[in-house]
């Protein structure tokens, strides 16, 4: 086989593998067509005129120098309908992309802090997960993130606002995370929302070891009791913590393209999730905000594949560690897993 029809076929294997992408912020996936399409009919002004004027703006350094221009392409976000079809948008992709299962992370307060209805944003976006369901089979979830540059009683605040539609969308709203800018806001600071979360009945996740230091992600088990780390992968300076994420089966959910995009690994031949993986850890791949990031779950999983020589095996491996690391019930897990199983007993060589 040719190079280009290896990458072809190797293309093809990963939009059919069946998974579950579990780190994704559902207001990544706004297109800059769709930013600029919401932004003339909502009248609100951007200083950006054309696809190709914003294109141009995705070059990040940072994490901050993204998160400044993702706010300012949420804020295009206004009414039901356009959150309902950034949400639809997504779920057809990832459809596309052979993922199973979504669990979506929004920022409710992205939202409301320019006066837009919290019921307006579950709206939008719990109608497109309930239509993807019916009509596309794809499940979904709902992580309501805090945004930690943000304060304790600013996230006390907005939860208490949303408990009251807990029960219209108890379908959906399964689990809490954390995300925005991570150094300076380590996770302690937001211990005694996630207690509360935690007696609520709420599945925790947070983001850690993304720009923040290895003790995050150590901080986020211990004083935020997650079950899943987001990103993580600053988490080999501390190989004790390193043991501890392969002993307790802790999943990490990282995005590589993400990564290299907010220069948190200068290349890709250089990211740690193929040595995670084969350690042990429980990695899986996500997209993290993939209108910004240059691309989508399969995506990514090639771009580690032909980087890092991931075998179709450890392909496989990822997909396993998705299912398994979603919220999903035990059967709901286990008929996925049989249809990766059977999946893989065709497509991977004997
Ligand atoms: N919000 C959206 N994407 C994020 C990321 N990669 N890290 C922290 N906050 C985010
Ligand atoms: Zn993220």
């Amino acid at each position: 086989m040719t190079h280009a029809s290896l990458d072809s076929s190797l293309q093809e294997f990963v939009r059919a593998l069946p998974k579950a992408e579990l780190h994704l912020h559902i207001e990544g996936t706004l297109e800059p067509e769709l930013i600029l399409e919401l932004a003339d009919r909502n009248k609100v002004s951007l200083p950006y005129s054309s696809v190709a004027q914003l294109r141009q703006a995705y070059s990040f350094t940072d994490l901050q120098s993204f998160l400044d221009l993702y706010y300012a392409g949420a804020s295009v976000l206004l009414t039901e309908h356009d959150f309902y079809a950034m949400t639809m948008a997504y779920l057809r992709r990832a459809h596309q992309d052979g993922v199973v299962h979504a669990e979506l992370m929004f920022d409710p307060q992205t939202h409301t802090q320019r006066g837009v209805p919290i019921e307006t944003v579950f709206a939008g976006i719990a109608r497109a997960l309930r239509e993807a369901r019916a009509t596309l089979g794809i499940t979904g979830y709902l992580i309501f993130s805090f945004l930690r540059h943000l304060s304790e009683e600013e996230a006390f605040r907005t939860l208490e606002e949303a408990l009251p539609l807990r029960e219209q969308y108890q379908d959906l709203w399964v689990a809490i995370g954390l995300d925005s800018a991570e150094r300076g806001n380590p996770p302690e600071k937001f211990a005694r929302v996630y207690a509360r979360c935690k007696d609520l009945g709420f599945r925790l996740v947070a983001h850690a070891g993304e720009e923040g230091p290895a003790t995050y992600v150590r901080d986020a088990l211990d004083k935020l009791h997650v079950e899943r780390i987001d990103h993580g992968v600053r988490s080999e300076e501390d190989p004790e913590l390193v043991e501890r994420l392969a002993a307790e089966q802790i999943p990490l959910t990282v995005c590589p393209l993400s990564n290299l995009k907010l220069c948190v690994v200068d290349d890709m031949a250089q990211h740690n999730l193929a040595r995670m993986l084969r350690q042990g850890l429980k990695v899986t791949i996500n997209s993290d905000d993939p209108a910004y990031f240059g691309g989508y779950i399969v995506d990514n999983y090639l771009a580690a594949a032909l980087s890092l020589s991931l075998s179709r095996a450890e392909l496989g491996q990822l997909a396993r560690n998705s299912i398994e690391a979603s919220f999903l019930p035990a059967p709901s897990q286990q008929a996925m897993l049989a249809r990766l199983d059977s999946y893989l007993q065709t497509a991977l060589p004997a």
